[in-house]
């Protein structure tokens, strides 16, 4: 970045570009590569001693992927940046590098459940104790630090449920305890919170979600702010095999340029929307953390600067196929996983809440939206239609 001072829509516009080293185009071209060539062994030799500067091979990187790495090391300000294939490699891989054999590893019980699944599923097979938190549990997560505690996993708000986390005071309680902090910080992406300044010591995203913001890429990444810690995930993601795609860290550094205008109208949308299904007589609660009325309301106001148009809506008591009336055929909301692009999505989330530490459980049926670029009008009406064929499958 040419101004280290630069506010963070003039990094996002202008971080990890080089038109001087490609022709000038204002995009670097899309290297497909996997063979790179040497004129002589010793100049392949010389790649060595800098593996993950240059490019040797395509599973290491081509400039494409370290103009997308540069760019978002820049918006998290860290010390350097790792592109892999999906958000889930980007979890995976940091896990499986930061921990080994006898470690004990604290994960938030909100987590994104398939962060769980690899927890229980693969990392207690190679000797790693695993135990969820509650996400509530602010300075207090130093009374669960043991002399083997390595590494403490959070993610906020919480997937599903939307708890907000106390980062600084979690951070503080696991450092003073010798543990690394890692956080999944796909919702409010670095634009919308400063993970790496909060005390987090790994920041993780999806960048499949908003970096890339149009539903047509899966992409991971993964920024850290210490030196040691980049070079051990780095060093482990170069032997398991999941760098990511030259198409999609291509589509990964476009979205970047456009994060801010999109995040800010899913934000503006997102509680227009929300505004309107809290005062919706079948609504009986809006999870979201921007609204005064929710719990993780003042800690979001303190650590966030902004909110995306992810939450959820908890419902009036009512059978499954009242959820199914609500959700099927809408005009905009197409149902289906994943978040973060231009469309909307909505998501029945009855049945996918998964909780060890703690206890959640919701009076009616919960629905995830996520409100995509639309016209919010367009939206409130579309769901004004859905909820009243839900009201049909009400008991009188
Ligand atoms: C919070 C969160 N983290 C990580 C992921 C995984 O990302 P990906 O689908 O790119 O593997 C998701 C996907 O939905 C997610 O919601």
């Amino acid at each position: 970045m040419k101004n280290d001072k630069a506010k963070p829509d003039s990094v996002l516009t202008h971080a990890g570009s080089h038109p001087e080293r490609h022709n000038g185009a204002v995009n670097p071209p899309v290297y497909r590569v996997s063979t790179v060539v040497f004129p002589t062994y010793a100049e392949l030799q010389a790649g060595a001693s800098k593996p993950f500067d240059s490019m040797r091979y395509g599973r290491h990187g081509t400039p494409t992927s370290f103009a997308f790495e540069e760019a978002v090391c820049a918006l998290d300000g860290g010390y350097r940046s790792i592109a892999v294939c999906s958000g889930q490699a980007a979890i995976a891989s940091t896990l499986a590098a930061l921990l080994k054999a006898g470690d004990h590893a604290l994960i938030a019980d909100s987590v994104y459940h398939p962060t769980r699944a690899y927890c229980l599923d693969h990392l207690t097979r190679y000797g790693i104790e695993i135990e969820f938190y509650d996400p509530l549990i602010g300075g207090d997560i130093a009374k669960l630090m043991r002399p083997n505690t390595k590494l403490v996993f959070t993610e906020s708000p919480g997937s599903l449920t939307f708890e907000i986390q106390d980062i600084p005071a979690i951070a503080d309680a696991a450092h003073q305890a010798g543990a690394i902090v890692v956080m999944d910080n796909t919702w409010a992406t670095p634009l919308f919170f400063k993970a790496l300044d909060k005390g987090v010591d790994v920041t993780l995203q999806a960048a499949t979600k908003f970096l890339v913001g149009h539903s047509d890429a899966m992409l991971g990444v993964i920024t850290c702010k210490h030196e040691d810690h980049w070079r051990r995930i780095k060093s482990a993601i170069g032997v398991s095999g999941v760098a990511a795609g030259s198409e999609e860290v291509f589509l990964g550094l476009r979205g970047i340029r456009t994060l801010g205008v999109r995040l800010r109208q899913h934000q503006e949308s997102g509680l227009k929307v929300a505004r309107w299904l809290q005062n919706h007589p079948l609504v009986t609660r809006v999870i979201h953390p921007a609204l005064p009325e929710d719990p993780g309301h003042a800690l979001g106001q303190r650590d966030f600067t902004g909110a995306c148009g992810l939450f959820a809506v908890e419902l009036r008591n009512a059978p499954f196929k009242a959820v199914e009336a609500l959700v099927d055929r809408r005009k905009y909301f197409g149902i289906g996983f994943s978040w973060g692009g231009f469309e909307s999505l909505i998501l029945p989330t009855v049945g996918a809440i998964h909780r060890t530490a703690t206890k959640w459980q919701p009076s009616g049926p919960t629905v995830r939206l996520h409100i995509g670029l639309e016209d919010p009008d367009d939206l409130i009406a579309d769901l004004e239609e859905g909820l009243k064929l839900y009201e049909q499958h009400l008991s009188p």
